[in-house]
């Protein structure tokens, strides 16, 4: 259950690792990104949310995704207070600058004073100075499926935020959420995939590629927006390769592609132009993700193409405006 990994601070601190039972991810999003967070859940996780949360025995890191807050790595769990307790002092944990946090799950219904007293409880199981202003180490407890539950906390790292301030965006970049959306949809957290932004525009998903570490190319047929894909790259310093191409004369192979179909007076789209951009992006990835506001899905089955999973995205206070968003895998 957990190994007693060195003991040899001044004061004699005894350093556990504890080896998680399985994963408790928390969610937060805008009512209108529901479907578009569900989506990411059955990619990462392969089930929905459940009241704004997911346990899982699949280890991902939080920051991969725009809606998880926090993952609880759950080391002890046990329907009865008191036991909990007991577990966790039988752990043995002996480490100064901890900190005990109470995860507020949707549907639990204890006060702020109850949380208070709960953490205290915790705090006293833990031998050690607790530090609540710059802890080393984050606890967690939180009250899940009627079981306590107790382990390390991990919070998102928000530093993607940034890319809000790119240098170049245009009237027809995607949104941030979206864009990183679909990078963790695209690897389903597989950070050994190589990914392709097939249409990159300015670049907007290449950026939060790069950020989460992943190895992604992007292609764009426009002068225009290639340019500024490249100055938006540069700007963070992100490598990643860059192609001032039409999709259709890559060379190289991808496992996922995204593509951000065009649409609009300045890129306008009709079945010719989604055909050819999807086949190319085929020939290139077995496996797409496709973004478009037409309804696509004929285009998509004949390239050969099955819809494996799909959501819609309604633009916040613009219900008429709706990205559709089609995961698709060889036939
Ligand atoms: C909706 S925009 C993509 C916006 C992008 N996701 C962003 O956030 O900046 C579609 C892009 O597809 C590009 N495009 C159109 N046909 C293409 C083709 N055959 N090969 C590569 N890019 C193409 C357009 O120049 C346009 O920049």
């Amino acid at each position: 259950m957990f190994w007693v990994v060195s003991c040899h601070i001044s004061y004699a601190l005894i350093i556990v690792i504890l080896k998680p039972l399985y994963f408790i991810y928390s969610f937060n999003y805008d009512y209108h990104h529901e479907e578009l967070c569900n989506l990411e859940s059955r990619q990462l996780f392969g089930v929905e949310m459940n009241h704004k949360v997911v346990s899982s025995e699949v280890k991902m890191d939080p920051s991969i995704s725009p809606f998880i807050r926090n993952r609880l790595d759950v080391c002890v769990a046990d329907a009865d207070y008191d036991l909990f307790l007991d577990k966790i002092k039988y752990l043995g944990i002996t480490l100064h600058d901890f900190v005990v946090e109470y995860l507020v799950i949707e549907g639990d219904v204890a006060n702020k004073a109850t949380r208070r007293a709960r953490q205290k409880d915790v705090g006293y199981c833990i031998y050690g100075r607790p530090d609540f202003k710059n802890p080393l180490i984050t606890y967690a407890i939180c009250y899940l499926n009627e079981s306590w539950c107790f382990g390390i906390l991990h919070k998102e790292d928000i530093t993607w935020h940034r890319h809000r301030q790119k240098p170049h965006s245009f009237s027809n970049s995607i949104g941030t959420i979206i864009a990183k959306t679909l990078v963790s949809v695209a690897s389903q957290g597989h950070t050994a995939v190589k990914l392709l932004d097939a249409c990159c525009g300015v670049g907007t998903v290449m950026l939060e590629a790069c950020i989460a570490g992943f190895r992604i190319a992007g292609c764009d047929i426009n002068p225009r927006a290639y340019h500024h894909a490249l100055q938006n790259l540069k700007f963070y310093d992100y490598e990643a390769e860059l192609y001032h191409s039409d999709i259709k004369d890559l060379t190289q192979t991808y496992d996922t592609a995204i593509i951000d179909l065009p649409y609009n007076l300045y890129s306008l789209t009709t079945d010719n132009i989604a055909t050819h951009i999807i086949t190319s992006a085929a020939a290139r990835a077995s496996r797409l993700v496709v973004v478009s506001i037409a309804d696509i899905e004929p285009v998509i089955t004949a390239a050969g193409l099955r819809v494996v999973d799909y959501a819609t995205v309604v633009k916040r206070g613009k219900s008429l405006f709706t990205r559709k968003i089609w995961v698709c895998e060889p036939q």
